[in-house]
């Protein structure tokens, strides 16, 4: 169901960054930062119901995290199996569609099949989509889409001469889902980190010093604020925007 206001984004994607520091900051070890994410995922669902966003994406593991020491990477696959498992009733309850994006064929075995149940188990819901970038990255995308659209030619599918945007975009992870209008980064960090580099061509960045462990409901609301002040000109010119003088 797509947002009815045009202040309210219709897809949000956030780069959830901090649960290490929060944890640190506390003399806790980092993944009883990563078990605290977990819980403002929880709060950031529902405060998207709320607020009427109907896409969000959660950069949850990139193909660059695997090259984090192995105990935390173990930590971190058990945390998403575990809240894919224990969530599924309330996200199936509040009719939340659950998508992946990324290498998912590469997820260890018990996270993909919690995944698989999850997208399967929520298929038909159009309230709230809830994409998980999984061991993903937008290099990564860019070069299996590449590769299945050469497929394509190959076999016949398409031409290469009819190639355009909209067509080759069909061969992206994100081929259903449209392009996220607001991307949020927590925890002060002003980078992209290979996150939907083409989804993201238009979008509004918003940059938050809040750690994700701290990140609430007010956060995100006024994250919203933000970019319903910006004006998104998608290359024209603020006068081209202005709705034509009546003489
Ligand atoms: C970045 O913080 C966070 C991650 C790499 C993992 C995010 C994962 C979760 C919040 C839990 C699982 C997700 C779901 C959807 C249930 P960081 O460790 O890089 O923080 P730092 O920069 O302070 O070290």
């Amino acid at each position: 169901m797509p947002s009815t206001s045009l202040s309210i984004p219709n897809h949000v994607a956030i780069i959830m960054d901090g649960n290490g520091r929060w944890a640190q900051q506390r003399g806790l070890p980092r993944i009883e930062g990563h078990r605290r994410g977990v819980e403002t995922v929880r709060t950031v669902i529902k405060a998207c119901r709320e607020l009427g966003i109907p896409y969000i994406t959660l950069y949850a593991f990139s193909v660059e995290n695997w090259k984090r020491p192995k105990d935390e990477v173990g930590a971190l696959m058990h945390l998403l199996e575990f809240f894919l498992k224990k969530e599924l009733a309330n996200l199936i309850k509040d009719k939340v569609r659950i998508l992946t994006i990324g290498r998912i064929q590469d997820m260890p075995a018990g996270v993909r099949k919690q995944l698989d149940k999850a997208v399967e188990a929520t298929a038909a819901f159009s309230d709230l989509t809830l994409v998980l970038a999984l061991n993903y990255g937008a290099r990564t995308e860019m070069i299996d889409a590449a590769r299945a659209y050469a497929a394509a030619i190959a076999a016949g599918e398409t031409k290469l001469d009819d190639t355009s945007w909209e067509k080759f975009s069909r061969y992206l992870y994100t081929a259903d889902i449209p392009d996220p209008d607001l991307v949020i980064r927590t925890s002060g960090e002003m980078r992209i980190s290979n996150f939907l580099l083409l989804q993201a061509a238009y979008a509004e960045f918003v940059f938050t010093p809040v750690l994700w462990p701290d990140f609430a409901k007010a956060d995100l609301a006024a994250a919203v604020a933000t970019y319903a002040k910006r004006e998104r000109r998608f290359g024209k010119t603020s006068e081209q925007l202005k709705p034509a003088a009546t003489s």
